[in-house]
Parts: structure tokens; C-alpha cells; sequence
């Protein structure tokens, strides 16, 4: 069964319109799932959804909105103008790289509600239209940065752990519902976002950079398994000895630390 046999007809993809929510939106195309595509500006939006609609055929609609505003979730829901979603991907992510008190508390907030409370908003209103319907998948996209404390990170490491421990709660939840939901850990991957960071490599604990293509993809072919993964061997490996080997300890301080050598902090 394909993923619109199984789920149904209409994706939308908070974040969508470079990097892995682009790599969802292309995948999701291919299979002649209609598509939602959700971001700031228009114009990459726009481009992207014309070449999904040539290249597939589906229908595809584009929202300009700020997902980290208060009410976003009800501007998007207004926008839709009652069209069912059947599977969301919430993508989009707001990350200061630095000393947390280098942030205002206003940058803070920002991020949080990005990261956590429009994803949260998101899967209460679309996951319980899905549970009552008996089928549909969320997947929310989440980081290594959140599996321990990670220093330079603080918040965004944060909100990426809200993410997984949300998603695994409503996979225990919903396993009988008909509803998928997963959490994606990525590790480094090679998005428009991550380049322009401008990162340095700096030994072990930096894995291969991934294709935004090759986390989509693996992401899709888990859903449904399991509650959440971690994309890519490198980084199954890494994680498997920051979380499973070292002491807790050890595992934050690695992780500030090459933090603070890849940013030059
Ligand atoms: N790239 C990595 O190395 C990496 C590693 C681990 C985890 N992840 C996770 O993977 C996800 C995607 O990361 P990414 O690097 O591909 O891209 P990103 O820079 O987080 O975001 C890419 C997309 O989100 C949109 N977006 C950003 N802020 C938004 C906002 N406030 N409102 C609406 N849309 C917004 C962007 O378009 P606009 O700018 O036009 O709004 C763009 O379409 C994130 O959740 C991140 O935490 C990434």
C-alpha cells in the first residue's frame, strides 16, 4: 500500500519550501498526494509547488505564514477553507546558535513557539480530525541536539526534545487509531539552513552530512514501525555511544564542546 492508499490525499508541510520540507513535499508529489505548503515567503514557495504541479499533476496550495506567531495555527486552518489533511509534517524550526544569555527573552519565546507550541497546536488540531477519520500520519522533525543537554543550543535542543517525547507519547497513544506519527532525529543534514550556519567540521562526533532527500526518505519508510529514529548510520552510531556507553555527563559535555569548536564559539 502506498502512503496515499494509507493515509489519504492531502499532505501539508510546515516548512516547506527548501531543505527537508522540500524533500517531503517532492516525495509526497511523487506519490499524487496533494500538497499544503506552508512558509514566510511566497516566492520559494511558489516556485516550488509549480514544479510539483508540472512535474505530477496534483493540486497544490501555498501559505505565507509565520508559523512562530501566536495564532498560526488558526491562520492556517482559516486559509485552508475546510480542505482535510491527512498527513502533516511540521518542519520548520527556529535555532540561536551562542550562549543562552546572549538571546533576548523574546528570541526565546520566538523559538518555543515555533519549535513546540505551533507543532503541539498543530497535531491537537489535525491528529484528532485523523484519530476520529481512523487514519492519517504526523511526522515532526526533530534533532540529536535533543536526545541531551547541548550547550551553545540550550533552547532549540529543548524544544527538539518536546518534539520526540511528543511524538512517542501519541504513538503509544494512537497505535491502534489508524493514525502514524513519528519523530525524525536528524543529524547534520544539508539544507540551505545548515549551510548557511556555516559549521566547520571537527572529528567524530560530526557525522556525514545527509541529503535533505535521504531523511524524507528514510523517515517515510519508518513510519508506521516505530515511535521515532535517528537518520543515518553515522549518526545511529554516535547517538548510540553519547546515549548508551558514556556517562550523561561525558555525553553533554562532548556535545557543548563540539558545538562550540564547529561555530568557532
Ligand atoms: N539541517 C540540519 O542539519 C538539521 C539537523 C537536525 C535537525 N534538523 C531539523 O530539521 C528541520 C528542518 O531543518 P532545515 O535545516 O531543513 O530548515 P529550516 O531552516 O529549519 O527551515 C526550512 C523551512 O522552514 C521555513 N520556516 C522557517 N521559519 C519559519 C517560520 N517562522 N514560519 C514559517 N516557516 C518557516 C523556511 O521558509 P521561510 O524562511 O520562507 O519561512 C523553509 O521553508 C528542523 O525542524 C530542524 O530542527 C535539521
Amino acid at each position: 500500500m502506498n502512503l496515499k492508499q494509507k493515509y489519504g490525499n492531502t499532505a501539508l508541510i510546515a516548512g516547506a519550501s527548501e531543505g527537508i520540507g522540500a524533500a517531503y513535499a517532492t516525495r509526497f508529489a511523487a506519490e499524487g498526494i496533494d500538497l499544503v505548503l506552508i512558509a514566510r515567503r511566497l516566492q520559494p514557495l511558489e516556485q516550488l509547488a509549480d514544479l510539483l504541479r508540472k512535474k505530477y499533476g496534483i493540486y497544490v496550495k501555498c501559505i505565507s505564514c509565520d508559523l512562530s506567531a501566536i495564532n498560526a495555527t488558526r491562520l492556517v486552518e482559516d486559509a485552508l477553507n475546510g480542505l482535510e489533511i491527512n498527513l502533516l509534517v511540521y518542519n520548520a524550526a527556529l535555532s540561536y546558535i551562542g550562549l543562552f544569555l546572549k538571546n533576548s527573552v523574546e528570541d526565546h519565546t520566538r523559538a518555543a513557539q515555533l519549535n513546540m507550541i505551533t507543532p503541539l497546536n498543530m497535531v491537537r488540531l489535525y491528529g484528532e480530525k485523523m484519530t476520529i477519520r481512523g487514519k492519517g500520519a504526523v511526522v515532526l522533525m526533530t534533532s540529536l541536539a535533543g536526545f541531551q543537554g547541548s550547550g551553545y543550543l540550550a533552547v532549540y535542543a529543548a524544544t527538539k526534545a518536546f518534539n520526540r517525547i511528543l511524538a512517542e507519547s501519541l504513538w503509544y497513544e494512537w497505535k491502534n487509531s489508524g493514525v502514524d506519527i513519528i519523530a525524525c532525529c536528524a543529524g547534520a543534514t544539508a539544507t540551505p539552513g545548515y549551510k548557511n550556519s556555516h559549521p566547520e567540521k571537527t572529528g567524530f562526533f560530526t557525522p556525514r552530512l545527509l541529503d535533505p532527500e535521504e531523511v524524507a526518505d528514510e523517515c517515510l519508510k519508518k513510519l508506521g514501525k516505530q515511535p521515532s529514529f535517528i537518520t543515518g548510520r553515522g549518526n545511529r552510531l554516535a547517538s548510540f555511544i553519547m546515549q548508551k556507553i558514556m556517562p550523561r555527563k561525558m555525553a553533554v559535555n562532548i556535545m557543548g564542546d563540539t558545538t562550540r569548536k564547529m561555530y568557532r564559539l
